[in-house]
């Protein structure tokens, strides 16, 4: 047998094509979605910045999710391993920034995730129903002074994390996937018809999407191409590693459309679902970080059955967050296991390990460390989130267009993207965008920041 065959039966796939649409959304769509992008958001004044986010979804971020995609399937390959059988030298490095940036996301992601968990502890205990809306966000406020409990979550949930990962692709990833995301997308369906119908509703609508150009400034520009990145989990090779997993008949261009269609519906209805209630009780949009903790508990403490909403909320964040967790560690611990030649429970025990180390100063950055400020007077977590998400990944996000569209070879990539069948009638569209459009507009938003354009 060919020794890419080997491989290609040794590193497992995807039970079902179905299963790898399931599991690619459920690394997209995460805390990136419903906790950040509605932050985010409320910073960068509404409405220009959702028009420029979906704009960045529609001609970069779906042009990527389909490059890392072949990238991935082709060479069966975790992200360095690709480059490095692709074209090796200097490209080997891309593979690299992608398992260094899925180290250090992952270590705060699982911070933000502790909190959710300690919601969910929260809500099952009724907190939220026994007290008025109005001291509902101090809850927030005292999670984030004490270090302990945020240690305490942040540990529960990598266990969690490490325990998936442990059970390899299709057990492990594949299962955990299909029955939470619907359930988490019908939730927010409510919550979002709650708060349109709420006394705020039509101030947030008009927030979220009526532009207001002026607010539009080269840091937003970045935040917005940053946060499309990150939510649709590309630039470090999530989804290359994902897709090394898919069978020859699946359909890619169709799941990475589906994929990204799902991730941002879900952003905006967080968001629909978010607004309302900041402007009904007259908080700040550009509230920060703790958006989403201190808004919705408040519905929820005056919602009939506001408990069990609560609960079933919270853990449904808590899984959209366990599934991008798996996913980013996954890129890490496929690097290991393919060409450390680690064992798999090696790799995912001493990586996630390592990880939650790195992920400590984030818990303590609003305690013991919440004097030190680093980047523009952003604590650590903040800090460390904002060179990911608008450094790291734009820089790997340009690299892996560039490679797909300059160095692939039109008949590698297309025959890779129509195997089994599969015609592809917009192959010369998305080839433009990924070639030039995606490369040159992260190129001028990182341009344009730096003060060169
Ligand atoms: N897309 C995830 C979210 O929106 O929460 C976060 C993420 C997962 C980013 C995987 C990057 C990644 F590779």
């Amino acid at each position: 047998m060919p020794s890419s065959e080997q491989n290609k039966q040794k590193r497992g796939l995807w039970s079902s094509r179905f299963g790898f649409v399931m599991a690619s959304a459920g690394s997209a769509v995460g805390l990136g979605n419903i906790w950040k992008f509605p932050y985010i958001t409320g910073m960068h004044g509404g409405g220009a910045f959702v028009l420029f986010y979906i704009c960045c979804i529609l001609i970069v971020g779906i042009p990527i999710m389909l490059g890392e995609m072949v990238l991935g399937r082709h060479t069966r390959k975790n992200p360095v391993g690709a480059f490095k059988s692709l074209k090796g030298g200097p490209w080997t490095v891309v593979g690299w920034l992608g398992v260094i940036t899925g180290f250090v996301i992952l270590s705060y992601y699982c911070v933000v995730a502790g909190w959710a968990v300690d919601y969910l502890w929260l809500a099952l205990r009724g907190t939220f129903t026994s007290q008025h809306a109005a001291t509902v966000p101090e809850l927030f406020t005292e999670l984030l002074l004490s270090d302990l409990s945020q240690l305490f979550w942040q540990a529960v949930f990598m266990a969690a994390v490490i325990g998936i990962v442990l059970g390899g692709v299709s057990k492990g990833l594949e299962r955990a996937n299909k029955v939470m995301m619907p359930i988490l997308f019908l939730i927010l369906v409510f919550l979002a018809g709650y708060g349109v119908f709420s006394p705020g509703g039509p101030a947030a609508l008009r927030f979220l999407f009526s532009p207001d150009w002026s607010k539009l400034d080269p840091l937003s520009m970045l935040e917005a191409l940053g946060q499309a990145l990150f939510s649709l989990s590309l630039g470090m090779g999530a989804m290359l590693t994902y897709g090394s997993y898919a069978d020859e008949k699946t359909n890619l261009p169709t799941a990475a459309f589906t994929v990204s269609l799902m991730d941002s519906c879900v952003a905006l209805l967080a968001g629909i679902a978010i607004f309302p209630i900041v402007f009904t009780y007259g908080m700040q949009p550009a509230g920060g970080p703790g958006l989403v903790f201190k808004t919705l508990p408040m519905v929820f403490s005056q919602m009939p059955a506001g408990s069990l909403f609560a609960a079933l909320f919270f853990l449904l964040l808590v899984f959209a967050a366990l599934t991008s967790g798996i996913s980013l560690l996954e890129v890490v611990v496929s690097y290991y296991c393919d060409e450390q030649k680690w064992s798999r429970p090696k790799a995912t025990l001493l990586i996630g390990l390592l990880i939650f180390l790195l992920g400590v100063p984030s818990a303590l950055s609003n305690g013991l460390l919440k004097d030190i400020s680093f980047i523009g007077n952003r604590n650590f977590l903040d800090s460390i989130d904002f060179l990911a998400s608008n450094y790291l990944l734009p820089l790997g996000g340009l690299l892996i267009a560039v490679f797909t569209g300059w160095v692939l070879t039109t008949r590698v990539a297309r025959s890779e993207i129509e195997k089994g069948a599969v015609r592809f009638h917009f192959y010369p569209v998305w080839h433009f965008l990924i070639k030039y459009i995606a490369p040159v507009l992260v190129a001028i938003v990182f341009l344009h920041l730096i003060g060169l354009f």
